[in-house]
C-alpha cells in the first residue's frame, strides 16, 4: 500500500518537497500518494494539487485549514513547510491523530517548541522528522567519511567558518515572516544556520560551551502594508563553539563590514587541512579540497569517488537510495521509507533539537553575555532569548 503523505505550507521549500515525492513516485511505483494539499492561501495548496494531477493523473484534495483536512483525510505523513511558529503547531495535531510528520528545519521555533513536537512523537508512537537536506549530499557525505572514518586529516582540531562583506538596509525591500521574530524565531544564526550547525553537529558531535555575540549593527528595516517596520534579524555574530571531543570552532558572520569582504571555510586536523569553496552555511560543496601537510591536494570529486567506491552496494542503497542523490529527495525518500518499514529516520526531531541547539546556544550566550553550557540549552534550562517567543506561543 502507497504511504499516503500530504504537504502542509504550500510555499517556496514546499516546491522542491512536492518535485521530490513526484520523483518517488515515478521511481517507486506503489511507494507513495499525495493524498492532500494544505496551505492557508488556498491558490497555494490548489496549484500544488494540479501540479501532482499533471503527473499522476490524480488530484490530492485541496485544503485552507489543517485541523479541517486531519478530520477529513486518512494520512500516514504530513510534510510540514510552514513558517518556523507554525511548525509545532501544525505537528502536534498531526502526532495527535496517529499521522507521522516531516518538519522542515529548524524543526521548532524554539526549543520549547521541539521539545512538544518529540513529546507528541513519543506519546503517539509515531515518527517525527527533521527535514535536514544538506548532510544527505555526496560532498558531505565524503568529508564526514575523510574525517571520521578515513581519519585523512588526522585528529580534527579546528574549523574556521567566517564571512564578512556589506549589506545596506534596504527599507523598500518587503516584509516577509522571517523578519518577525515572533514567527522566524530568529535570524540566519537559526535559519540557515540550522543547516551549518547539522553539519557540524554530524561532523563533530555534540558540543560541551559555546560563546555567541549576535547584533544587529545597521538599523535593518522594510516595509509592511505600506509601513516602514523593524526587521528582527541579526546581521552580524562571532561564535566559539567547543566540541566535547576538543575540536573548536570559530563561526562568525557579518553583513555590516564595509570597505573589505571575505568568506573563508576551512576545517584543520593535526595532518592537513579540507578547504571549503563556498558559503559558510551550506558546505562542504563540490569545490572543496583535501590539502596535507605536504602540500599534496585532493580534489573533492576524486574523494568523492573514492567514498562511493568504498561503500559497496548496500552501503550505497542505504546513503544514495535508487542513485538519488539530492538531498531534499532523499530526505523525503527517508521519511516515506521510514514510515513503510517501521524504522526511524535518519534525523529525527531530537537530532533536529541538538542541532537547533547549538544555534539556540549562539543567542542564549549572547543575551546572557556569558559562555553557555550547551546541554542545559538542549534541556531548555536556559532560554533569556527565547522567552518571549515561548511566551507568545504559551510554550
Ligand atoms: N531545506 C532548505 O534548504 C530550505 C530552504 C528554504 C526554506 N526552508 C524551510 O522551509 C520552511 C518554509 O519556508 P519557505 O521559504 O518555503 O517559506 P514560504 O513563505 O515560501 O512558504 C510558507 C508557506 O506556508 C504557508 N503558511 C502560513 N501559515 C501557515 C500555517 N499556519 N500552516 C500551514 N501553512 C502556513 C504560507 O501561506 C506559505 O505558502 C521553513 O521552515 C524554512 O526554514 C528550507
Amino acid at each position: 500500500m502507497a504511504i499516503k503523505v500530504a504537504i502542509i505550507g504550500c510555499g517556496g521549500m514546499a516546491g522542491g518537497h512536492l518535485n521530490s515525492y513526484l520523483r518517488i513516485w515515478e521511481t517507486v511505483p506503489g511507494k507513495v500518494e499525495l493524498t492532500a494539499m494544505c496551505d492557508p492561501v488556498k491558490e497555494r495548496a490548489e496549484n500544488f494539487a494540479n501540479k501532482v494531477k499533471d503527473v499522476t493523473g490524480k488530484k490530492p484534495v485541496v485544503y485552507d485549514d489543517t485541523d479541517k483536512m486531519l478530520s477529513k483525510e486518512n494520512l500516514d505523513g504530513a510534510d510540514i513547510c510552514s513558517p518556523h511558529a507554525y511548525h509545532h503547531i501544525n505537528a502536534v495535531k498531526c502526532l495527535d491523530v496517529g499521522v507521522n510528520v516531516i518538519v522542515e528545519k529548524p524543526i521548532g521555533v524554539t526549543v520549547k517548541a521541539t521539545h512538544a513536537i518529540i513529546e507528541a512523537a513519543k506519546r503517539n508512537g509515531k515518527i517525527a522528522a527533521t527535514a535536514e537536506n544538506i548532510r544527505r549530499m555526496p560532498s558531505r557525505r565524503t568529508s564526514y567519511w575523510l574525517m571520521n572514518e578515513k581519519k585523512m586529516l588526522g585528529d580534527m582540531r579546528m574549523f574556521f567558518a567566517q564571512h564578512a562583506s556589506y549589506r545596506a538596509p534596504n527599507p523598500s525591500a518587503n516584509w516577509h515572516w522571517r523578519l518577525d521574530l515572533m514567527l522566524g524565531g530568529g535570524g540566519m544564526v537559526m535559519d540557515s544556520g540550522a543547516h551549518y550547525c547539522d553539519t557540524i553537529h554530524y561532523l563533530f558531535g555534540d558540543p560541551d560551551t559555546i560563546y555567541g555575540r549576535v547584533s544587529q549593527l545597521e538599523d535593518q528595516k522594510v516595509t509592511k502594508n505600506g509601513e516602514i517596520v523593524k526587521d528582527d534579524q541579526e546581521d552580524t555574530w562571532a561564535s566559539t563553539i567547543n566540541f566535547k571531543q576538543g575540536t573548536v570552532g570559530l563561526w562568525t558572520c557579518t553583513w555590516a563590514a564595509p570597505g573589505h569582504s571575505f568568506n573563508q571555510v576551512v576545517y584543520y586536523g593535526s595532518e592537513g587541512c579540507l578547504l571549503d569553496s563556498g558559503d559558510i552555511f551550506h558546505g562542504p560543496f563540490d569545490g572543496a579540497k583535501v590539502i596535507m601537510k605536504d602540500g599534496t591536494e585532493y580534489p573533492m570529486p576524486q574523494l568523492i569517488e573514492e567514498f562511493m567506491n568504498s561503500l559497496g552496494e548496500a552501503g550505497k542503497n542505504k546513503l544514495f537510495p535508487h542513485g538519488f542523490t539530492d538531498g531534499v529527495l532523499l530526505e523525503c525518500y527517508d521519511f516515506v521509507d521510514a514510515i513503510e518499514n517501521n524504522r526511524p529516520p535518519e534525523v529525527t526531531a531530537e537530532m533536529g533539537l541538538r542541532a537547533k541547539s547549538i544555534c539556540e546556544s549562539i543567542y542564549e550566550s549572547s543575551a546572557c553575555g556569558q559562555a553557555v553550557k550547551y546541554e542545559e540549552v538542549v534541556a531548555g534550562k536556559i532560554n533569556k532569548y527565547q522567552k518571549p517567543i515561548d511566551d507568545c506561543w504559551e510554550l
